[in-house]
């Protein structure tokens, strides 16, 4: 059995983002895709400090030095088949609490570890606002993901104007991306 992790982040446990993950999720379980939900915002996570000369320890041990969860949700990332990132769009971003998480693995993973190397991810921003600002979200989230060298399968941008027939796909979206965990992926690299 495939194991899935979803990261996401709202404060609002029925809003837009939750309501993507829930459909994701929900294609994933038709696939008898095993989930494991980590709700960044109920994580104790500080932020990376940029300690030592700036480099930190982390590049020469692969850990950070902060003893909060971070340790356990990277660990989960490293045994995860697929990872799906799933942020609230806030100032054209993911929020400060992916922020602080995806700094500190970006760290840990990229320049010493390589435990994410080559899994494949899907990517989804859900802008409640003007809408504006989910594709810099994607793209901000990509970047971070070629530095570990993990790879992005899709990037879904999700807004209160698609959310009628998003959310619907995102259950399509969810048992196609758990069908091609088993059988492989469609892609040329
Ligand atoms: C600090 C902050 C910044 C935001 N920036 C944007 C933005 O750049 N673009 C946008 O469309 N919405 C923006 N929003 C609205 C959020 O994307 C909106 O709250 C969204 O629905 C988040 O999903 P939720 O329902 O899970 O909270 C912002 C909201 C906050 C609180």
């Amino acid at each position: 059995m495939k194991k899935v992790v979803i990261l996401w982040s709202s404060p609002n446990k029925d809003g837009l983002t939750a309501s993507a993950k829930n459909q994701f999720v929900h294609g994933l379980a038709e696939k008898g895709v095993q989930v494991e939900e980590i709700h960044l915002n109920s994580k104790k996570l500080e932020h990376c400090r940029a300690c030592g000369n700036g480099w930190g320890s982390c590049n020469k041990t692969g850990s950070c030095v902060i003893g909060d969860d971070f340790s356990e949700i990277y660990h989960s990332l490293t045994e995860a088949d697929g990872i799906v990132w799933i942020s609230a769009v806030y100032w054209a971003e993911m929020t400060e609490c992916f922020k602080a998480f995806f700094d500190r693995l970006r760290r840990c993973d990229a320049a010493h570890n390589h435990f994410l190397a080559g899994k494949r991810c899907v990517l989804i921003a859900c802008a409640g606002g003007t809408g504006g600002g989910a594709l810099e979200c994607l793209q901000q989230m990509e970047r971070g993901l070629t530095h570990m060298r993990m790879r992005a399968y899709d990037r879904i941008s999700v807004v209160r104007y698609n959310r009628e027939y998003i959310l619907p796909a995102l259950i399509t979206a969810g048992e196609t991306y758990a069908e091609r965990l088993e059988t492989g992926f469609d892609m040329y690299y």
